[in-house]
């Protein structure tokens, strides 16, 4: 019997729940025995008074009980590396560092979500690719795993089914926004989804869920405890998200950005964070590299172009169609300019984001349709010099009245100003 009433009671007093009341709360709840509205009240109780380390493991045990976990290095017979990121704009960072991994010879094996709001998801992008088969049984991931060495799928059915219940109900009850529920979220997936090593990018501005490096270093610190316990190694990188990242928001135009990264010419800002945390996987896995040679073998997958024939070889392991022409475009394309001279001084990412959600290459809803051929390029980033009528950015659209939009939305979102802002690098912080 769960006293649901009385644990939140607990909690909203501030009192320390023990680690059993928080495991039958949270499996009572994934088997439909405890309701929304008091799973809602609890996740509130524990935004205003927070869990400690103690609460926040319990939390993270519960939900990885609450489905299947798979043993990814046990079943591949190597070191398995993973790399997750708290989400923003412009991040295709998994699609470039895969197949750069594995073209240094490491397995790569995640399993990645859909987005939702201003932040794009990794699966949206995938799937802009014609053919392209998210939904691989996991004998299917683990088999391609083993064979090719990266697979990229959607998080299987009953991998922490407490997550995707719990995360819809942060969702619409303004409860997704705190330390211990995010991490004890993303470390609960990717424990139960069986990487030996993990890098996590942890998002930090305007366009993530931590504004400030304060409270980013709190959830890096938070998910490296919850992945030590759970004897795994992990790194954060605390990232820029204070601007998109690289060029392209939205689906296809990220595909197209990941694919000219691989090549070697893709932005400064996307080509640094790839090979930083191409690096610290590297130096994770079973090739016994330091952290500069991690970097040294990932750029030389560039250099000779092995990680673009591994994207290639990837994509159409998944039944997708690698060719870049094969990708959908938008019939309308716009050009946002500079009404004065000076330097771009910030880019609100969330303008940006937002900007490219209305038209149609984000959802507002879970059950939104996606359209994978609209987006934007922010073609100048925070720190270049733009004269009076120069293009700042390229909207994608499907008609005219959502590009007019959009080219307002954006042309709002750069601020330009006299003077240069001060030089921010994309990799803030690295916590291991
Ligand atoms: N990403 C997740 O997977 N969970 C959260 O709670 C926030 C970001």
């Amino acid at each position: 019997m769960i006293h649901a009433a009385e644990l939140i009671r607990r909690k909203r007093d501030g009192e320390e729940l023990a680690a059993d009341e928080i495991t039958e709360l949270v499996l009572g709840y994934t088997r439909g025995e405890v309701p929304d509205y008091q799973m809602a009240a609890f996740c509130m109780a524990v935004y205003f008074r927070r869990l400690n380390g103690a609460e926040t493991f319990a939390l993270t045990d519960a939900m990885i009980r609450s489905g299947d976990t798979i043993a990814l290095g046990a079943a591949i017979g190597r070191k398995v590396v993973d790399k997750h990121s708290t989400g923003g704009v412009g991040d295709k960072t998994s699609l470039a560092v895969g197949p750069i991994v594995a073209a240094a010879g490491v397995p790569f094996g995640k399993m990645s979500g859909r987005g939702l709001g201003h932040t794009g998801g990794t699966l949206d992008k995938l799937e802009s690719i014609p053919g392209f088969r998210v939904e691989l049984s996991i004998d299917e991931f683990l088999a391609q795993v083993r064979d090719l060495g990266l697979a990229i799928i959607g998080q299987s059915a009953n991998l922490v089914p407490a997550d995707k219940l719990l995360y819809g109900l942060r969702d619409v009850t303004a409860t997704v926004d705190n330390v211990s529920l995010i991490a004890a979220s993303i470390m609960s997936k990717k424990i139960a989804a069986g990487a030996d090593a993990i890098v996590l990018d942890v998002k930090v501005g305007d366009g993530a869920f931590m504004k400030t490096i304060e409270d980013a270093r709190e959830l890096a610190e938070t998910m490296l405890e919850l992945g030590r316990h759970a004897g795994r190694e992990v790194a954060c990188v605390l990232t820029d998200m204070d601007q998109p990242l690289g060029h392209a928001v939205g689906n296809a135009l990220e595909i197209r950005e990941t694919i000219a990264t691989l090549r070697g010419e893709g932005p400064r800002d996307f080509t640094e964070l790839v090979l930083a945390a191409s690096a610290h996987l590297l130096a994770f896995s079973d090739l016994e590299l330091d952290e500069d040679a991690g970097r040294q073998r990932a750029e030389r997958t560039v250099q000779d172009g092995s990680a673009l024939a591994m994207y290639e070889r990837w994509i159409a392991a998944q039944g997708g169609d690698p060719s870049e022409d094969a990708l959908p475009s938008a019939p309308v394309v716009r050009e946002v300019t500079a009404g004065t001279d000076g330097f771009v001084r910030s880019i609100g990412a969330v303008d940006v984001g937002l900007a490219a959600l209305r038209l149609g290459a984000g959802r507002r809803t879970k059950d939104d349709d996606i359209d994978h051929a609209v987006g934007i390029l922010c073609l100048k980033k925070r720190g270049d010099s733009v004269a009076a009528g120069e293009v700042l950015a390229e909207v994608h659209a499907r008609d005219d009245d959502t590009a007019e939009r959009a080219v307002a939305e954006v042309c709002a979102a750069y601020d330009i100003g006299d003077e240069a802002p001060g030089a921010r690098p994309i990799v803030l912080e690295t916590i291991a």
